[in-house]
């Protein structure tokens, strides 16, 4: 067992090898019992449709340490049926939800001593994936497969956790209309990491990306969801099928609706009427809630709340959510599973 020597209160979002990651193998239709495992490097043919063809997907999820001692994890099935969908689009089997849940626990408790403490501010950060496998050349889908899930503590991902980050829009898209911007599948992510670096040069925390077919719309923020607050205090969340539809996101709106009493919308958010807005947000897994300073589009600087203050509703969703991940909250019934 590695002796861990982290500075829990300054971890930022890279990858640390851990002890123990998980890993089944897929092969004439059935997974095998899956196995946890030192080895942190994955050996493959060298014709893997991963490799060539962008055959795979993940997930990203957190275990978090309450104050009691227990570890949390949030909403662990919503990762393995959003993992269901991606394994559908990219004709792969899919894991089934008990045995991914399974798996994750395994792991979260193999590393139990790479969980950050409860009040740093860290988490251990999970990162299931399903990748085809196998000796392979034309473009079909793989004989085999893999799945594994590894876990890394971490601390924020856009640097400054809770203090507002601004972020310009890009020209381009990470996801076609009817492409695979619904699946949490790598290629979303390629094609987002010339436009995150060119937003990132310029100074922006990362970029904004736009409905892919009119470019009027907000999609995404980086790789996180967008929500912001109107004027009159409803919770305003794009709807789009090429938005990758986030489990931080829905249950914001939720927190919104039951514990804020806000009106709650999934719907257009125009880049042109951000005016509208007097508060702004990025939300996922990693980027939790990312409170939106401003946005630049078109040579434009929109500032939202504040460059420097978190906003008074962004503040309240986030302790909610938080509160809620960490035990301190009471949950909705089914949102927390205890691996210990
Ligand atoms: N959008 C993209 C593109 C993402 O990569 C993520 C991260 O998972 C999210 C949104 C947020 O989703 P979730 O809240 O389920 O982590
Ligand atoms: C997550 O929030 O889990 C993500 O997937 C973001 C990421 C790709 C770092």
């Amino acid at each position: 067992m590695t002796t861990v020597q982290i500075d829990w209160k300054n971890l930022g979002f890279s990858y640390v090898k851990t002890d123990l990651r998980y890993v089944s193998r897929w092969k004439d239709g059935a997974w095998d019992d899956g196995t946890l495992t030192e080895d942190n490097l994955v050996h493959i043919s060298e014709g893997s449709t991963a490799l060539h063809y962008g055959q795979q997907c993940f997930e990203g999820m957190k275990a978090y340490r309450c104050a009691d001692g227990s570890i949390n994890l949030f909403r662990p099935d919503q990762n393995a049926a959003r993992m269901h969908r991606s394994c559908d689009r990219l004709l792969m089997p899919r894991v089934p939800t008990e045995k991914f849940i399974d798996a994750v626990r395994q792991v979260v408790l193999a590393n139990e001593h790479f969980i950050p403490p409860y009040g740093s501010g860290g988490s251990l950060y999970l990162r299931p994936y399903v990748i085809g496998v196998g000796d392979n050349l034309g473009v079909r889908s793989a004989p085999e497969f893999l799945f594994s899930v590894f876990c890394v503590p971490v601390g924020a991902y856009f640097k400054g956790g809770l203090a507002p980050s601004n972020f310009t829009t890009s020209s381009f898209d990470r996801a076609a209309p009817h492409g695979t911007g619904a699946a949490k599948v790598g290629g979303n992510y390629a094609a987002s990491l010339l436009p995150g670096h060119e937003a990132k040069e310029r100074g922006f925390a990362d970029c904004i990306y736009l409905d892919p077919l009119t470019h009027t719309k907000i999609e995404e923020v980086g790789a996180a969801n967008f929500f912001a607050i109107t004027r009159d205090g409803r919770f305003v969340t794009p709807r789009s099928p090429s938005i990758l539809e986030s489990i931080t996101k829905y249950s914001l709106l939720d927190i919104a609706r039951d514990r804020l009493g806000m009106q709650v919308e999934e719907g257009d958010v125009y880049i042109d009427r951000l005016d509208d807005y007097v508060e702004a947000g990025a939300c996922g897994t990693a980027a939790v809630i990312t409170p939106i300073g401003g946005i630049e589009h078109e040579g434009r600087f929109h500032v939202f709340h504040s460059e420097t203050e978190v906003g008074p509703i962004t503040r309240r969703l986030y302790d909610e959510l938080v509160g809620i991940q960490t035990g301190d909250r009471e949950a909705p019934a089914g949102w927390i599973v205890k691996v210990r």
